[in-house]
């Protein structure tokens, strides 16, 4: 069977109900260890044709975890990922591909997702990256219940710094926007951080910053700080944001 055989978007997507049944089960099962070394996982992964349009690839591949318009799906703890900006999917992409996301013990959602970013070939990922930017983001809401009174004070003297007072990140920081991301999303995140499943490596100069910050930070508050992220996604809502209309 040649590379052809793969092309097929219906094919592509029961071959990866496939992996992703058997990943969804190592998720699940209590002994989780870090993920099996690429060259060891199923081989099909490693045949996505790289002259798949970016539409079949998002279509047959990331709509399965994200949803097809890219709004997340909390069953998979797969967050929203429409209207991120280019910039920091391949910043993200390329941290998954490295080691330097998905591969502390205790981090399966990030497993699932560095092994996805290891079969994407080299020439679909920005086209990839592009299309998600133009889909539109879904804002934060508070499902958590947290009191944004709690987060307010905080936010605003130290997250504001890097992440902008509107929550719609900064280019130049590599800081990520955050009010388009689903609140259960952003608490993992901050517990990551915290726990130091993410921000691990010393190459990774933008997650040690943030594990530097939330060693500072109690967890009682991260429901707080998240509500506060969902109440600014009202105020500046990140259709808005500075990335999105290139002002
Ligand atoms: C098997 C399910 C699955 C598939 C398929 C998948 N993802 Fe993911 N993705 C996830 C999960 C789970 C996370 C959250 C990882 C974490 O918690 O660190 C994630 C995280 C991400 C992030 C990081 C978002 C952020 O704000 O840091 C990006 C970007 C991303 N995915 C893009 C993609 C793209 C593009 C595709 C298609 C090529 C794709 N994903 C396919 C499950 C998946
Ligand atoms: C010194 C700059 C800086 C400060 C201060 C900072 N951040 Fe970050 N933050 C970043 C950068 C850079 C990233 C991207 C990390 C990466 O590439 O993994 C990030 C990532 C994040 C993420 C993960 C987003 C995603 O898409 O996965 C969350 C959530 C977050 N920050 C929230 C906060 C909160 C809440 C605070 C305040 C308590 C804060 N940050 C303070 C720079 C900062």
């Amino acid at each position: 069977m040649g590379t052809r055989f793969f092309r097929s978007p219906v094919l592509l997507g029961s071959l990866w109900l496939l992996v992703f049944a058997s990943l969804g089960g190592a998720m699940l099962s209590v002994s989780w260890k870090p993920p099996t070394p690429w060259s060891s996982l199923p081989p099909v992964i490693g045949v996505i044709d790289p002259n798949t349009p970016p539409e079949t690839v998002f279509r047959s591949l990331c709509a399965n975890c994200h949803g097809t318009k890219g709004e997340g799906n909390p069953a998979f703890k797969a967050p929203s990922i429409a209207g991120l900006p280019d910039w920091f999917i391949l910043l993200q992409i390329g941290k998954f591909r490295s080691g330097w996301r998905g591969v502390a013990g205790d981090d399966a959602p990030g497993a699932q997702m560095r092994a996805i970013a290891l079969a994407l070939p080299d020439a679909v990922i920005p086209g990839v990256a592009g299309l998600v930017q133009a889909l539109e983001p879904v804002p934060t809401v508070n499902t958590l219940g947290g009191d944004p009174e709690l987060g307010k004070e905080r936010f605003s003297e130290q997250c504001a710094a890097c992440h902008r007072y509107n929550a719609h990140g900064e280019k130049f920081f590599q800081s990520a926007p955050l009010s388009s991301l689903p609140d259960w999303y952003l608490a993992e995140q901050l517990q990551k951080f915290r726990s130091g499943s993410r921000g691990y490596h010393g190459g990774d100069v933008e997650g040690n910053k943030m594990r530097t910050v939330m060693e500072g930070v109690d967890p009682k508050e991260i429901e707080g700080l998240v509500a506060f992220i969902a109440e600014l996604s009202r105020t500046y809502p990140p259709a808005a944001a500075r990335w999105r209309t290139g002002q």
